[in-house]
């Protein structure tokens, strides 16, 4: 099925290919075409609200109808994130031992990774509870490694509280044999990691039935991003995950004239085969290098459109 056709569409790729303009196009044109957008952009480097000139700090904007967006930073999610673990277990631990858990909790966010997992869980939340608001989200993702490891982190994630569980079983089942022959008794950290659990789970599904989700992968016709891509595409097809579209961008037009722009174009010949020959289970599209950056709306509108004919050229193909 056609990547416009997904309710969530993954984009991804090596900074600068022109990832969050192509997110970005994709939204805009989805929104013209009677869907409720919501754009997210989960990349550290924002330059998604500058297009459409508004300022898109930690909550949803509106830019405009039908369509939003929100740039996630992930540093502030992690510090939201800790406070409401905090909060969580205010009531679930013994008072004298709160601030001993609470220095716990600020080492463990201090560590690498809780910034990553932070934003995974806000990603987790958009995705379970923000879908049935939208038809569509479009995800503007951070670097090729970065979209891997979030990608992955369900099933890790799902390793590491299946291991949670089981300890935290065994030490409940010494308790109740002690405490309350026998009987089991209620443990509310227990059912905690349930329920985060459960939520991993269901996220996972989602991002696993291509029904509902697709992946597409930016580059250009360059080398290191031909291989970044092939690992990506490789990787994600290790966990089920099938890239459907690769978007090469940035390719140099037939009108660009003169001898520089001649020998760029054979410079770019090889690179455009070898990405057709590598990406033989991938639907390749293809964008114009633009005389400038796409920094307007106007400039966004005339790249969605061009966006919206190559995908059409591909179906009719
Ligand atoms: N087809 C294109 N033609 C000209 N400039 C482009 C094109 N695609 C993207 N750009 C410009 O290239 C730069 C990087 O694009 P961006 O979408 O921010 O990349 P990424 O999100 O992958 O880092 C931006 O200045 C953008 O306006
Ligand atoms: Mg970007």
């Amino acid at each position: 099925m056609d990547l416009l056709q997904k309710r969530i569409i993954f984009v991804g790729g090596k900074g600068g290919v022109g990832k969050s303009t192509t997110a970005s196009a994709l939204a805009y044109l989805l929104s013209t075409k009677g869907n409720r957008v919501l754009l997210v952009s989960t990349d550290p480097a924002h330059n998604i609200g500058d297009v459409f000139h508004v300022q898109a700090k930690k909550e949803i904007v509106r830019i405009h109808d039908t369509l939003d967006l929100l740039e996630i930073d992930s540093h502030n999610e992690s510090k939201r994130y800790i406070n409401s673990v905090k909060e969580n277990l205010k009531g679930l631990v013994k008072a004298t031992m709160i601030d001993e858990v609470n220095r716990q909790i600020d080492l463990a966010s201090a560590s690498p990774g809780a910034d990553e997992a932070a934003l995974f869980d806000r990603i987790t939340s958009l995705i379970l509870t923000e879908r049935h608001r939208y038809d569509k989200i479009v995800f503007d993702t951070a670097p090729t490694g970065h979209t891997l490891r979030l990608l992955t982190l369900p099933e890790l994630m799902n390793v590491w509280i299946n291991g949670l569980l089981e300890r935290r079983k065994k030490v409940q089942d010494n308790y109740t044999q002690l405490l309350n022959d026998g009987e089991p008794i209620e443990d509310p950290i227990y059912e905690k990691l349930q329920e985060r659990k459960k939520k991993f789970t269901a996220v996972r599904d989602v991002l696993l039935d291509s029904a509902i989700t697709g992946y597409a992968f930016v580059l250009n016709a360059e080398r290191l991003p031909i291989l970044e891509t092939k690992k990506a595409v490789h990787t994600l097809s290790h966990h089920q995950i099938h890239v459907s579209t690769v978007i090469v961008n940035k390719i140099i037009p037939a009108h660009a004239d003169g001898a520089f722009m001649q020998r760029r174009r054979e410079c770019e010949q090889p690179y455009l085969e070898e990405i057709h020959t590598s990406f033989t289970k991938q639907q390749v599209i293809t964008l114009p290098l633009f005389e400038h950056d796409i920094s307007t709306l106007t400039h966004l509108q005339a790249f969605s459109t061009i966006l919206e004919e190559a995908f059409s050229m591909y179906v009719n193909k």
